[in-house]
């Protein structure tokens, strides 16, 4: 289950010299050229911008084949995960790196249960912490740091201790992920703070905590949890995307497994990664109201004035296969809640007329996740503000995997990329009488003084 190096290797050549590279091959036969000594052997780092050709770890815990549009965690199919699992048990899976026996599974979720409500003194944090207008985002990420405060244990930033205490962390954030996601919901609605219930499941639960009200408790059709849970598990993870770098680049300096998800959520946040799911019904909108049938919204992405949200990926060149599962998921669930959006019928629209769109298909554009899970979460209620915050508890488990992964290797290192420097060479300091223009002789004069008679270098680098 690890990669192999074997005879292959790769030349680079440098003016009068060439060097030799190991290439290492993945289990799924991707090949990567070993730089780890370019540097010290040639004195050149590589370029590359978004990091689009460099894998910045090895992983255990998912495979993307972005040509052919595969997807496993563990190795287990995307497809086979969604027909089958629930989002708890593909977190087990992508935690522990196999699928829990059946005691297993019940100790993992009760676990996950038992830590559902926060300390009630987080509860001030929902009464008056946050201005109403606080994006949820910026709550979420918030709390998860501070839910750490409250077991300074799991926080010591010392790596085998927080690893001793792993488990608890990884089962406590995942159940008050929800909690802290409803809450701020129901703060920023102005509804009475509710707590979760010990006999309702994972996403039943969330469900009824956003959205019963104090006349009314809420209780969500079957097929509407499913669909919910569903989202979840597909969101599980998704290998080296910006949110699970940076909890790796987090994780990579030391850090708790709190502080370093709680970055993820920030990442995560920027409409190019989770907040797509957003932009994509606010396009739909702003597509209905215009009366356009997606032509016009077409022509401006491809001019360039504007982006089709919901398509394009970095990793898959082909139909992302979560986006194909959802697409018949939001049919079911459309129907389930009868109603009947205009937004789907524009989606399934926008999706025939840039699928045959040579712009599109010379650039490999196709649905991603976001574009069919948005009509999902606008179907069962969910108010845009939390699409993404959806998409941070789905998320949450592969953040914990990977926050896993880096904290127990023993061979690891701190991330720290290289840069191509191309700012100024070196600048005097001009000091602040200067700089509005008086003569340029006191000027000279001045630095000739600070500067011990001003080398050539001091000249060269003014001119
Ligand atoms: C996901 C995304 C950020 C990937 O970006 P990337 O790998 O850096 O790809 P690039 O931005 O280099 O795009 C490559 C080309 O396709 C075009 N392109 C990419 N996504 C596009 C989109 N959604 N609509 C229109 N054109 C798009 C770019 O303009 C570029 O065209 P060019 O070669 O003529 O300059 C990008 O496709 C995007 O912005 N999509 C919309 C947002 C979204 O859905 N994000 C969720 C991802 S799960």
């Amino acid at each position: 289950m690890s990669e192999s190096s074997n005879s292959e290797t790769a030349k680079i050549t440098l003016g009068e010299n060439t060097y030799e590279f190991p290439v290492l091959t993945g289990t799924e036969g991707e090949k990567a050229i070993d730089i780890g000594k370019l540097r010290s052997q040639t004195g050149h780092i590589v370029y590359d911008e978004g990091f689009a050709n460099t894998a910045s770890c090895k992983s255990e815990i998912t495979f993307i084949d972005g040509d052919k549009g595969r997807l496993s965690y563990r190795g287990i199919p995307i497809e086979v995960m969604a027909e089958n699992s629930t989002f708890i048990e593909t977190a087990y899976l992508i935690i522990y790196g196999q699928l829990p026996t059946r005691k297993e599974m019940s100790q993992f979720s009760q676990k996950v249960l038992r830590n559902a409500s926060l300390h009630e003194a987080m509860m001030h944090f929902f009464d008056g912490g946050f201005p109403f207008t606080a994006h949820p985002m910026a709550i979420l990420s918030s709390l998860l740091n501070s839910v750490g405060c409250y077991y300074p244990e799991m926080v010591t930033n010392q790596r085998e201790q927080d690893l001793e205490h792993f488990d608890d962390a990884a089962a406590l954030l995942l159940s008050k992920v929800r909690t802290i996601a409803a809450m701020a919901y129901r703060m920023k609605n102005g509804l009475p703070l509710i707590y979760p219930k010990r006999d309702l499941g994972y996403s039943q639960n969330f469900l009824h905590m956003m959205f019963t009200e104090p006349y009314h408790e809420y209780y969500p059709h079957d097929d509407v949890t499913k669909a919910l849970d569903l989202i979840l598990l597909l969101h599980a993870d998704h290998e080296q995307n910006c949110s699970t770098s940076t909890v790796r680049m987090v994780a990579s300096s030391g850090a708790n497994l709190f502080a370093s998800v709680s970055a993820g959520v920030c990442a995560l946040w920027g409409p190019l990664h989770g907040g797509a799911n957003q932009r994509v019904i606010q396009m739909l909108m702003e597509i209905h109201k215009s009366g356009d049938d997606g032509t016009a919204y077409i022509e401006a992405a491809k001019q360039g004035k504007t982006r089709l949200m919901g398509f394009g990926h970095r990793v898959y060149k082909t139909y992302d296969p979560r986006a194909k599962i959802l697409h018949g998921a939001a049919e079911k669930v459309l129907s389930v809640v009868k109603v009947k959006d205009p937004l789907l019928d524009i989606a399934q629209r926008l999706e025939e007329k840039a699928r045959s769109d040579p712009y599109f298909i010379e650039r490999n554009l196709y649905p991603n996740v976001d574009f069919y899970s948005g009509i999902i979460l606008k179907a069962i209620g969910m108010p845009l503000d939390m699409f993404t915050v959806m998409f941070a508890i789905g998320r949450m488990p592969g953040w914990i995997a990977h926050w896993r992964e880096v904290a127990s290797n023993p061979k690891g290192r701190i991330i720290r990329p290289r840069q191509v420097y191309v700012g100024f060479r070196t600048r005097n300091y001009i000091k602040m009488r200067y700089r509005d223009g008086e003569t340029s002789s006191d000027y000279e004069q001045d630095e000739h003084k600070s500067f011990g008679g001003g080398s050539s270098e001091n000249a060269a680098a003014k001119a």
